[in-house]
């Protein structure tokens, strides 16, 4: 390896340090001259216009990502160098929606095995929109995903996302927990001989799924399922197949992926199958096109114009300029429900790290905290906190410009959606001050003693951070560019902390310790 240098020791580090030690101006004195333009791309908007930073601030961010190798790495990452060291893996996500990419920097083989994998678990996908039949020559009506992690929050948030696309009486069920009331509360509703399992681990060794796949198999067998015909009610997806065999699982229902596709970022591979049995393969290879055409923006636009490297610099200077720990992504579209659950993991388990790539300790903030929801919500929740709390937590609001659904009300629900949106991010930036407060009270004819008494409860400081990432609406291609965005966004913060944001190391001494404490040992 090239020698390291930790970011604290860049010369574009130490000048924003200095910078922010000068002290960030107040949202409000950018307000008339936002230093962000908005960027579109891929059927996104970034508005950035409430981003805490001066000109100075951007251009040493932009001289950062130069400086820390972010377009070196970018370019290690397409070609399939082993950029996931510690695992000795290259990080081909990018290939999974790029294999129709003529000219694709990992080559043609990758693409080609890409392309046959995909084709087969897309057909699977329409057979089983058709009508597969199971033990009993009855129709497959229920589908249940077993999974956990990246093998259950990305196809749950898109399948939760676009299934209103489904156009298929099919339903789409997860268990992700091995605690009974996970799989019970499913499959209570369900009979084994309308019933398709998915079992998706990239290990097949995950404890938890196969505690829940075991107990799928056993309930379809009380329910009457001979061994023989087990396999109608199951398939597979892995990137361990001799596993999935040994369990059962037939190879025509095996579907695979490669160990350069890291859990968290596998919802394009054949771990999508429940998003593509819901939505059909059309559908599905859109999603894969919004993905691909951020790819290509990511690659192509200009550092300065470049929309997950704008997330990923704005991140850094809030964490570790301005000191926010914490980043709320809050969605504003109740279809986005499990978009926040998703990126937390795909954020978090990559960027919760305190290892340099060399080895060397950490001396910087990494990942940040990352937590939200639906933002409407939160706002009857625990938004109060951050218009006044003691925290300061930047927010990604994540809109829809237009909504699609054939809805007679539909656009005036919208129109209340987004001025909600559009209030709480304006009233966390600029706030209001006291003296507004106090006028806005005499305005309303509230008796000066009461109005003063009041007034210091009722002001708010803003100053909070946001951007506001509008989609033109939501549809599959928009879904796939969105995931894309975050998941670039993160693979550069990564570059810059100079961390693996591949691998998940720390996930390894629990499951160990848990299953010490099943045999007998001590904890
Ligand atoms: O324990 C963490 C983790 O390894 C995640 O990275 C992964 O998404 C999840 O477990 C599930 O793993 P698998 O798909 O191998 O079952």
């Amino acid at each position: 390896m090239s020698h390291f240098t930790p970011p604290q020791a860049r010369g574009a580090w130490q000048r924003l340090q200095a910078l922010s030690g000068e002290g960030a101006p107040h949202l409000r004195e950018l307000r008339s001259t936002p230093t962000l333009p908005l960027i579109e791309a891929a059927g996104l908007t970034l508005d950035s216009q409430r981003q805490r930073l001066t000109p100075r601030a951007w251009q040493l961010l932009l001289a950062l990502a130069t400086e820390s190798g972010v377009p070196e790495q970018t370019r290690a990452m397409f070609a399939g160098e082993p950029i996931n060291a510690t695992e000795r893996r290259a990080v081909l996500h990018v290939a999974l929606r790029g294999a129709d990419w003529a000219d694709a920097p990992w080559g043609a083989d990758i693409s080609a095995q890409v392309r046959a994998e995909r084709e087969r678990f897309l057909t699977f996908a329409e057979d089983v929109r058709a009508g597969l039949r199971g033990f009993t020559g009855g129709p497959i009506t229920d589908i249940v995903n077993v999974g956990i992690g990246g093998s259950d929050l990305g196809p749950r948030m898109a399948c939760e996302a676009l299934g209103h696309l489904s156009g298929t009486r099919l339903k789409v069920h997860f268990a992700s927990n091995p605690d009974a009331w996970s799989l019970h509360s499913v499959l209570r509703h369900l009979q084994p001989a309308n019933t398709l399992f998915i079992v998706q681990s990239k290990t097949f060794t995950t404890q938890e799924t196969l505690a829940l796949a075991e107990s799928a198999y056993r309930w379809l067998a009380d329910g009457g399922c001979p061994a023989d015909q087990l396999h109608l009610h199951l398939a597979a997806v892995t990137a361990n197949p001799e596993r999935a065999r040994a369990q059962g699982h037939t190879d025509e229902r095996i579907f695979g992926f490669w160990d350069w596709v890291g859990g968290r970022y596998s919802v394009w591979s054949a771990i999508g199958l429940p998003l593509a049995i819901s939505v059909g393969a059309p559908a599905f290879r859109e999603f894969l096109a919004g993905a691909h055409a951020m790819d290509q923006h990511f690659l192509q636009a200009p550092p300065e114009q470049n929309l997950p490297l704008r997330l990923a610099l704005t991140g850094i200077w809030n964490r570790n300029f301005l000191g926010a720990r914490n980043l709320l992504v809050a969605n504003y579209s109740a279809r986005l429900r499990e978009f926040t659950r998703f990126i937390q993991q795909m954020d978090m388990e990559s960027n919760g790290k305190r290892t340099h790539v060399d080895g060397s300790e950490v001396m910087v903030g990494t990942g940040p905290v990352i937590w939200g929801g639906l933002g409407m919500d939160g706002q009857h929740a625990y938004f109060q906190l951050l218009h006044q709390g003691m925290h300061t937590v930047p927010v990604e609001f994540i809109g829809l410009r237009r909504e699609n659904l054939p809805f007679p009300y539909a656009d005036e629900h919208h129109a209340v959606t987004n001025s909600n949106l559009l209030a709480q991010a304006t009233a966390l930036a600029y706030g209001r001050n006291h003296e507004e407060t106090l006028q806005e009270m005499l305005a309303d004819g509230v008796d000066r003693a009461e109005a003063e008494r009041l007034a210091p409860h009722r002001a708010h400081p803003g100053n909070v951070p946001s951007h506001i990432l509008w989609m033109d609406t939501l549809t599959p291609r928009t879904l796939g560019a969105l995931v894309a965005a975050y998941e670039h966004k993160v693979f550069c913060q990564a570059a810059i902390w100079g961390i693996h944001a591949y691998d998940q190391w720390g996930v390894e001494l629990g499951k160990k310790l848990a299953k010490a404490i099943q045999t007998g040992g001590a904890a």
